[in-house]
């Protein structure tokens, strides 16, 4: 399998390139608008043809690339069923497998960072959008996130997973890239909890400040980060 890890820096986002063989098709998953040029010319010097692009949740911190990419490449747009964006070509459903060539992702439904918030098992690595982050899990504050739901795709979804599943998730902001699911339940401060009740009272002491981005973001990503048509 070709597997790249690409990173935004201004937005700390990781964004995930896979196909299966050299000269096949390829998926991008939590695509940036602004890295787009730089994605499609990778794509190219690999030899690959972009086919979906897929985004784990509606982002609050920067803008998606899916519109942009579908623009430029036709590829298809996936999101959960649950996304609030009516601008994806499909919306995949928790337990199903979406294909690309020999790549087979397995849909997890993960909410709690916000309510359309899913994860995506390939193999041997979970790709876990902000659900779940190295030593760190994603805020439940707005967008619909509730932390009960946090701890539950956290204990009962992405911990039932084999321990030694590689955890890739959708930011780091330290430059961890990789962990296990094995390596975070015994050192992840936010998994070091016996209740739902007890995450909650973590989650809701955070106070974050809002993502500078989110009043821009948010609206756009629920278009696949196309602008709006200005009406006439
Ligand atoms: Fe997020």
């Amino acid at each position: 399998m070709i597997f790249r890890q690409l990173f935004d820096s201004t937005s700390s986002t990781y964004t995930y390139l896979l196909a299966g063989h050299t000269g096949g098709e390829a998926l991008l998953i939590d695509p940036v608008l602004d890295k787009v040029q730089e994605y499609e010319r990778l794509i190219r010097e690999l030899g690959l043809k972009l086919v979906v692009a897929i985004d784990t949740h509606t982002h609050a911190d920067h803008i998606t690339g899916l519109g942009k990419l579908r623009q430029n490449t036709d590829c298809r747009t996936i999101m959960g069923e649950r996304s609030g964006a009516d601008c994806v070509s499909y919306r995949a459903k928790d337990g199903e497998t979406v294909k690309v060539d020999g790549v087979a992702l397995k849909v997890l439904y993960t909410p709690g960072h916000t309510d359309d918030s899913y994860s995506f098992l390939v193999d041997d690595r979970v790709f876990t959008g902000d659900t779940l982050l190295i030593r760190g899990s994603g805020r439940t504050d707005f967008q619909n996130g509730d932390p009960h739901a946090a701890y539950d795709s956290l204990f009962n979804k992405l911990l039932k997973l084999p321990g030694e599943t590689l955890v890739y998730p959708g930011h780091d902001y330290k430059g961890w890239t990789v962990s296990t699911l094995d390596e975070e339940q015994r050192h992840n401060p936010r998994l070091q909890v016996r209740s739902a009740a007890e995450y909650a009272k973590i989650m809701n002491k955070l106070k974050l400040p809002n993502p500078k981005m989110m009043d821009v973001a948010v609206p756009a990503n629920r278009a696949c980060g196309e602008a709006r048509k200005q009406p006439a």
